[in-house]
């Protein structure tokens, strides 16, 4: 069990005047709601990081964490790793970025191809949702056709397209033809994606699956699924793109590869830019050449920092260090922490999803965790010192070592046995 839960606790009706919520010259907090990210919100103002060391993060209040957040997953060698401080670091003292292509691109696509040794090409841009929105584009530009097909509860970024898969309380503000264009099939339900895409094959340019949907509770896409969303997307000419901007970190060539699955198309973004903002389409030459400007015709691509130096080596260098040994190293240790959290925490109800470095506690059999108990579970764990994502998604980083892992597996039973005996009170 966990000791030092109580120390330098942190309530969520802070008693201080949270920095978030300083007023500006209008009466407004600076920032919308206070937040500089919609995607920080945990239910009450949560206090803001200061610094970060390998696997630790300390808050404004002195707080020590064990940071299983790591940027929504990003940080694969934790915070300050010295080999991508020194990477980046150089690359920037040397100018942060150029309006001609620079040699870092073509060291961190070699690299990154290397580990999808089905796709040929790769383009760079600055997030994961850049990413999926080109995917989608090339998918769309290559087939002539706009339907694309998702699975309901995914969750691929906030580009128009990308929001309509988690229906319609995610699309206020999107339009209906964008929305009419999106088919969402329910999780692991072959026979209504056979359906949906028998009835008007020629209509769908695109499936895009995440095979570990974290908005879906981290439930795993099946192997039948994913089989027949290959097997319909080949017979019917239509774009199989896998995003793998979470996933990629599952496998030496991503959680496709441990599927087995080659998709058209894979999108990625996180871990491959170690830390710095990122994202990437990697695909098969055909389709990639659909934005290559030497083309007439083209398709349009860009961004002013896209594929930029820092960015680039900081990625470079966070690749070359997840080694095949590493990537086995700590999926080991998620395996081990999700086996031990399992055994305390069935008894009250409770689940611990997700694969290798990624684990998330859930309500058993719940798809969608309201956001009352993912608000209560977060503040939970963060008074026992651990710091996950606001939907509690864990991610564990290279500095990482058992004793971590068990520290970690400790703090998350001890903060769902307290959540589940307030439900109980
Ligand atoms: C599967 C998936 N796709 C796309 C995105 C969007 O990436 P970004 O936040 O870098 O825009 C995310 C973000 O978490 C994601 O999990």
């Amino acid at each position: 069990m966990s000791t030092n839960t109580q120390t330098n606790r942190v309530t969520s009706s802070a008693a201080t005047v949270d920095p978030h919520l300083r007023r500006g010259p209008r009466g407004f907090p600076l920032l919308p709601g206070g937040y500089g990210r919609s995607t920080y919100y945990t239910g009450a103002p949560s206090p803001y990081a200061v610094r970060g060391q390998g696997c630790r993060v300390w808050d404004d209040r002195g707080r020590e964490l064990i940071d299983a957040n790591n940027n929504f997953t990003s940080l694969i060698h934790g915070n300050a790793h010295p080999e991508i401080t020194e990477a980046a670091t150089k690359a920037l003292s040397s100018g942060a970025s150029w309006g001609i292509p620079n040699l870092y691109e073509w060291e961190l696509a070699d690299l990154l191809l290397s580990r999808l040794p089905d796709l040929d090409q790769v383009r760079f841009a600055n997030s994961g949702t850049e990413a999926v929105m080109s995917a989608i584009r090339i998918a769309r530009g290559s087939t002539g056709r706009e339907r694309v097909i998702v699975t309901k509860g995914g969750y691929h970024g906030t580009s128009e397209v990308a929001l309509a898969a988690g229906g319609a309380a995610n699309t206020r503000g999107v339009p209906r033809g964008v929305t009419d264009d999106v088919t969402r099939v329910p999780l692991n339900d072959t026979e209504f994606l056979r359906q949906a895409i028998e009835s008007a094959p020629d209509a769908y340019a695109a499936i895009i699956l995440d095979l570990l949907p974290n908005r879906a509770g981290l439930l795993r896409i099946s192997e039948d699924f994913v089989t027949t969303a290959r097997e319909l997307a080949t017979r019917y000419g239509i774009v199989l793109i896998i995003d793998e901007v979470i996933s990629l970190r599952l496998g030496p060539h991503g959680l496709s590869g441990e599927y087995g699955v080659s998709p058209d198309l894979l999108t990625t973004g996180k871990t491959i830019g170690g830390g710095f903002a990122v994202g990437a389409v990697a695909g098969l030459g055909e389709l990639m050449s659909e934005v290559d400007p030497t083309r007439p015709g083209s398709l349009p691509h860009g961004g002013t920092f896209s594929g930029n130096p820092v960015s680039m080596a900081a990625g470079a260098a966070a690749l070359r260090i997840y080694s095949e040994s590493e990537v086995k190293r700590l999926n080991s240790l998620g395996d081990a922490a999700r086996e031990s959290v399992q055994a305390r925490v069935a008894d009250v109800g409770w689940e611990v999803r997700g694969q290798g470095s990624l684990l998330r506690a859930v309500p058993a059999g719940t798809e969608k965790v309201d956001a009352e108990t993912q608000h209560r579970l977060w503040w939970e764990s963060y008074d026992r010192g651990l710091l996950g994502s606001p939907a509690n998604l864990l991610s564990l980083s290279t500095p990482m070592d058992k004793t971590v892992a068990d520290e970690i597996a400790d703090r998350l039973a001890d903060a769902v046995l307290a959540v589940a005996a307030g439900e109980r009170n």
